[in-house]
């Protein structure tokens, strides 16, 4: 069973969400499937039993005043089980920090929901690959509880949007090597999700990667005719 995430970003009108929601409210999987749509969407997405909810993004405080953020207990009341963080979007074009990313793990985790914490290189950064991951997981993970809980998507961030992906043994070597990092400094066994041009055309040569536990899908995601070609070529890997 793996994870399917489809992670909207600033995408699709009302019009569209519409039809959109309705074409996957018949969608059946054994895989795990959650949708990240815009927060302002999530009302369209409530009451569904065949996938779950995730956020974007949350915000790197309490409750309060902060205009136009969104805060972890709000997620949490609208039924959100997932949110995403550290998004190479939100890291280099709104200049997220590592503090802030660090935060946000915390306090989704506090409130006992699933982070998805989003790690890769540029691609001049190829060459200290690990250098990079490290850094990313170190300065999100250090003095958190709960860390078993936390889902890590390897987004290459060179593969995001440019239909370019690793070979299928560089994505098995670095997710093992991620998977063998955090156990052996943190003691926890984390899921690692592959993210970056994930398409119906590479789904079948990204599914012989034996250590990836899912996709995190963006621009394919918003065609579901394209979606569900994904989850039926993953079903059959199940
Ligand atoms: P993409 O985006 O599938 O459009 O490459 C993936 C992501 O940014 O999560």
């Amino acid at each position: 069973m793996k994870w399917i995430v489809s992670n909207h970003k600033m995408n699709l009108t009302k019009e569209q969400i519409e039809t959109y929601v309705n074409q996957i409210s018949s969608l059946k999987s054994m895989n795990k499937l959650v949708f990240c749509p815009s927060n302002i969407y999530f009302s369209y997405f409530q009451n569904q039993e065949n996938f779950q909810l995730g956020s974007q993004n949350v915000a790197d405080r309490n409750m309060g005043a902060l205009t136009g953020e969104v805060a972890v207990e709000q997620l949490k009341s609208l039924n959100v089980k997932y949110v995403i963080i550290g998004h190479s979007e939100r890291r280099n074009i709104l200049n997220e920090t590592e503090e802030m990313i660090h935060q946000k793990l915390k306090l989704t985790l506090e409130n006992g929901m699933i982070p998805i914490l989003c790690i890769g290189e540029k691609e001049e950064e190829i060459s200290e690959r690990e250098i990079i991951l490290k850094e990313e997981i170190d300065s999100a993970f250090s003095e958190q509880s709960n860390l078993d809980q936390v889902i890590i998507a390897y987004e290459p961030i060179w593969a995001i949007g440019t239909g370019r992906i690793p070979t299928p043994e560089e994505i098995t070597s670095i997710t093992k090597w991620i998977k063998d990092y955090v156990k052996e400094k943190y003691q926890v066994i984390c899921p690692v999700l592959y993210g970056g041009s994930v398409s119906e055309n590479n789904i079948e040569e990204l599914n012989t990667v034996l250590n990836i536990d899912g996709y995190l899908i963006g621009g394919t995601s918003l065609d579901v005719e394209k979606l569900k070609v994904i989850i039926e070529k993953t079903e059959e890997e199940v």
